[in-house]
């Protein structure tokens, strides 16, 4: 069977939370579905406009939604843990979806001294969850999506270099794929500790295939000092290839939604059916052989603890 927006039950009186909202992106569309069938959205971003035009939107396309937005800046630890001490005023969360990220980007340090793709991918993510994992928790049916990539096939090795230390020759898409092939390391050993545990939260991971989202824009032209612009030339018509070869945004955030809403086990992946996985419904997906050695995701899970300096239950 086919799964489709509208097979989504209904949402009321589950909160979620959305990070990486921005309009014209996946987590955009994944929040606007899930506000329309009830829930609570909370729209998690870095930019005070961006959050409050994506809210804007979604009231406006949906004027009874229940909207709010947290401030999250994924490239500070100190503002992640803001974060998560606000959104202590939001009671049980239902649905944490770890979408925000950052593709292909040049050599950065965050101030946190990690390379950027894998603080704001994984690192920070990491931490986020575990944060709000009392949240989830006190919900009685807490589900984790983390939004990964086919990319996490190309990440050439495993994600267990100590991030604190300066890379070789630094490779920006194979940084990136080793951040989404940690995205699905994350889901795996947090599913099996949810579940040693008893505690009633699921983990998932999804990928939109390809989508015509800002995202290689962003990556390329977005982050400061790269020598560009977001309004240059050159980023327009990268941005109008990319909706030209791609599939839309709200076709991209359904795998993310089939995760978060659709009856599923822990630990399930889910993609688009078409063309090599790059566009078309959702349906389960498999991963790649680095993505199924639990051995390396017990160690990224140890490198992670240690670099965010916080223990999961
Ligand atoms: N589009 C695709 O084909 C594709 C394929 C595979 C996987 N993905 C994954 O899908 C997810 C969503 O990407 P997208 O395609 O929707 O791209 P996008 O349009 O660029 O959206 C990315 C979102 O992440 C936010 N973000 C970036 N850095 C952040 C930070 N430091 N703190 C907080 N938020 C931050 C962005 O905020 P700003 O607007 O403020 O920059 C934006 O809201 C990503 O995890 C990406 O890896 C996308």
């Amino acid at each position: 069977m086919i799964w489709d927006p509208r097979d989504i039950p209904d949402q009321s009186g589950r909160t979620v939370v959305v990070t990486g909202p921005t309009v014209g992106g996946l987590g955009y569309h994944t929040a606007l579905e899930l506000a329309r069938n009830g829930a609570r959205v909370v729209l998690a971003g870095r930019n005070k406009e961006k959050r409050k035009q994506a809210a804007a939107a979604i009231s406006e396309e949906l004027p009874a939604a229940q909207v709010e937005t947290l401030p999250l800046d994924l490239a500070r630890m100190e503002s992640v843990r803001h974060a998560a001490s606000a959104a202590r005023d939001l009671g049980p969360i239902h649905l944490l979806v770890n979408n925000a990220g950052v593709m292909g980007t040049p050599l950065r340090r965050t101030v946190d001294g990690l390379e950027l793709q894998m603080q704001t991918n994984h690192f920070a993510p990491f931490l986020l969850t575990g944060l709000l994992l009392p949240q989830l928790v006190e919900s009685g049916e807490g589900r984790v999506v983390t939004v990964s990539s086919l990319f996490h096939r190309y990440a050439g090795h495993q994600p267990v270099d100590d991030p604190r230390e300066a890379e070789g020759r630094y490779h920006p898409w194979r940084v990136y794929g080793r951040s989404k092939l940690a995205n699905l390391h994350f889901t795996s050993e947090l599913e099996r500790r949810l579940s040693a545990r008893g505690l009633p939260v699921k983990a998932l991971a999804a990928h939109p295939g390809f989508a015509g989202t800002h995202l290689a824009v962003n990556g390329q032209y977005g982050v400061a000092g790269s020598g560009a612009d977001l309004g240059s030339a050159q980023a327009r018509r990268l941005d109008r290839m990319i909706g030209l070869v791609s599939q839309s945004a709200a076709a991209g955030a359904r795998p993310t939604l089939m995760a978060a809403t659709a009856d599923l086990d822990g630990d399930t992946f889910v993609g688009p059916t078409n063309f090599l996985q790059m566009q078309g419904p959702p349906k389960v997906v498999g991963r790649s052989r680095l993505a199924r050695d639990r051995s390396a995701g017990q160690r990224l899970w140890e490198i992670s603890e240690g670099v965010v300096g916080m223990s999961y239950p």
